[in-house]
């Protein structure tokens, strides 16, 4: 990123954003530190050589330099672990995206707690000040937090009763009052239809899915096989005029796949939209950060 694009984003409030990207991996500024994500060790070291004219700022240089290994295999998956720095520094840290607060914890596990390529789309979602807002493996919660912030009350639901607690944390940080904000720890594909069967309806809904998961029942969520059970019974849920942000990191998934699935799944169940083919944001280049798009329902 042009050291002026990076002064930008610094003065809008957010310093978690991506320094650089390439075939080898990444690079994200995250606060005062750096994560560099990467293929192995050829690939690091190239990265490692460009942080020079990465540094996010003029005159900036990272506290800490964090490398993440990106393997082939999720079971493969580890941590980050600190290359340079004061190894006695907190691995928990809280960053701003808009001004908005985020906790990060890179201890926590192989992802640190904050998705940068969603941040135009939790700009996009706070900017439609839904009143009720249902998110969907919501992970900690960035989703419900941005709602929270426009005056929603939301539902966030993940299988990871850890993540929810970090998203509650999250909502503290930023002064909201939980009071209004529901968390379910529970597979999602068996959520919504308990939600449809209880009347709650939303006005955006956030279907941010893994790939591939498997629940705590031994169910097996695979994003290309159930991903019309998931929209469908979000439509259940959505209200007339209702948004509905699909987005996933799957490649066979890209946006023409995504709106031309969905547009079927629609019409099956008698609902119409408009759909959006959001920019992805300046810091991800063509390749990197995950395929979205929005159903605005008539
Ligand atoms: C890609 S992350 C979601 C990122 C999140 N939307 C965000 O922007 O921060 C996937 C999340 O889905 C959760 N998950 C996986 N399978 C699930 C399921 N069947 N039901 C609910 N949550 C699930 C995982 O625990 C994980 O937190």
């Amino acid at each position: 990123m042009p050291a002026e694009r990076c002064q930008a984003l610094l003065a809008s409030g957010t310093n978690a954003f991506r320094l650089g990207s390439g075939p080898g991996g990444w690079v994200e500024r995250l606060g005062e530190d750096v994560l560099i994500s990467h293929k192995g060790e050829a690939a690091l070291a190239e990265l490692l050589a460009g942080m020079t004219d990465r540094g996010g700022a003029p005159g900036w240089s990272p506290a800490r330099i964090f490398t993440r290994y990106l393997p082939r295999k999720n079971a493969e998956r580890v941590p980050p672990v600190l290359h340079h720095g004061d190894p006695a520094l907190p691995s928990k840290f809280v960053v701003a995206e808009s001004g908005v607060r985020y906790e990060i914890d890179l201890a926590a596990g192989y992802s640190h707690g904050l998705f940068l390529d969603q941040r135009l789309n939790r700009a996009k979602l706070r900017a439609l000040k839904p009143r009720r807002v249902l998110n969907t493996f919501a992970y900690t919660c960035s989703f419900s937090v941005v709602a929270a912030l426009a005056g929603a009350e939301t539902v966030s639901i993940d299988l990871s009763r850890k993540s929810l607690d970090r998203g509650l944390h999250n909502l503290r940080l930023n002064g909201v009052d939980p009071a209004k904000h529901r968390f379910l720890a529970d597979d999602a594909l068996e959520v919504l239809p308990r939600l449809d069967a209880a009347g709650e309806r939303f006005d955006a809904i956030i279907l941010d899915p893994p790939t591939f998961s498997r629940g705590a029942n031994g169910r097996r969520w695979q994003v290309e096989e159930h991903f019309e059970d998931l929209l469908g019974a979000a439509l259940e849920l959505a209200l007339p005029h209702g948004s509905i942000l699909l987005s996933t990191n799957c490649k066979a998934l890209d946006p023409a796949v995504l709106e031309r699935r969905a547009r079927a799944c629609a019409k099956s169940r008698r609902r119409s939209a408009t759909y959006l083919h959001p920019a992805p944001p300046e810091d991800f280049p063509p390749g990197h950060g995950s395929s979205a798009i929005w159903m605005l329902l008539r």
